[in-house]
């Protein structure tokens, strides 16, 4: 059994993305810059977006953080969105999910320019990942796919891989990009009857549900790689993901942790992507 540490595979890739801003520093050219978006005071929100800037200066880009009143207009928060758009020196916009309940989140991300959408999530390039189109695929199953491949899954032709959840951030996408690597896939979800059973054949396990340990030994193929996305916090006060880990590991060739497994990844694509998004806008 082997455990995928996200902290150490996110290090390898900050180390490439610096050595890209130094070249650029070295040219003296403009660096990347993200713009992160926050409205209101949640404090999950505050510390997600507090680690998403601290790893852009970790790999020397810019963050911009634009911290937005809880009781912002919807209008004006579009307007600040249509304002990131029009600025040349953003490169990516992020604007933190879940937004306060008086405001749609669906017309907040259709109003953010898709060549700036470092999340993935206007329809756009949704759109594009569906039909195999480029364009920005959101960050956790970039790293989920990341993951693989640094345990030798990159071509999975011939592997079943099952995706617990259906959401547009993860497992809709997770579950195309699996596909696009050859695996047969199938997602199941809160509503899925015999979900065990099924979750019980993949050789690839993603799950994405929010449920407290949720995945038992049971659930689990003999051999089976699991991905673990989700963040819980226990009574204890300590965080947990929807894998019940001590109970699975011993099954599987290979099982990421939480913390220090899928979450550390993230972030680090939103880099990947940012840097991405530069290029883009660079070339005009
Ligand atoms: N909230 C939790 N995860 C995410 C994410 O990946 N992007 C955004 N925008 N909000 C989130």
């Amino acid at each position: 059994m082997e455990i995928i540490w996200g902290n150490q595979l996110a290090e390898e890739v900050k180390a490439d993305l610096r050595q890209k801003v130094d070249a650029l520093k070295e040219q003296g050219k403009r660096l990347p810059v993200l713009a992160v978006v926050l409205v209101g005071d949640n404090p999950a929100s505050q510390s997600y977006v507090r680690s998403k800037a601290n790893a852009c200066i970790s790999v020397g880009m810019e963050n911009k953080t634009i911290v937005l009143d809880g009781d912002i207009s919807q209008e004006a928060l579009l307007e600040k969105v249509k304002e990131l758009n029009a600025d040349p020196n953003i490169d990516g916009i992020l604007v933190q999910l879940p937004l306060p309940k008086h405001l749609d989140a669906d017309s907040v991300i259709m109003a953010i320019d898709p060549n700036k959408d470092v999340d993935g999530l206007h329809p756009v390039n949704a759109g594009n990942l569906l039909t195999g189109r480029d364009g920005f695929v959101p960050c956790t199953p970039l790293g989920i796919m990341y993951m693989l491949k640094s345990v030798g899954y990159e071509d999975l032709a011939g592997k079943t891989a099952v995706v617990c959840g259906r959401s547009n951030l993860v497992g809709k996408p997770v579950a195309l990009l699996l596909q696009n690597q050859n695996a047969t896939v199938t997602i199941v979800h809160s509503k899925t009857p015999h979900i065990e059973e099924i979750c019980s054949q993949a050789d690839i396990l993603v799950v994405a549900m929010g449920k407290e340990k949720m995945v038992k030994a049971n659930w689990v193929k003999e051999g089976a790689v699991v991905i673990d996305v989700g963040i819980n916090r226990m009574e204890n006060g300590k965080l947990c993901g929807d894998v019940d880990f001590e109970d699975v590991k011993a099954k599987t060739k290979a099982i990421t942790p939480v913390p220090k497994g899928v979450g550390p990844m993230t972030v680090c694509m939103l880099l990947s992507n940012t840097y991405r998004a530069y290029q883009i806008h660079e070339r005009g």
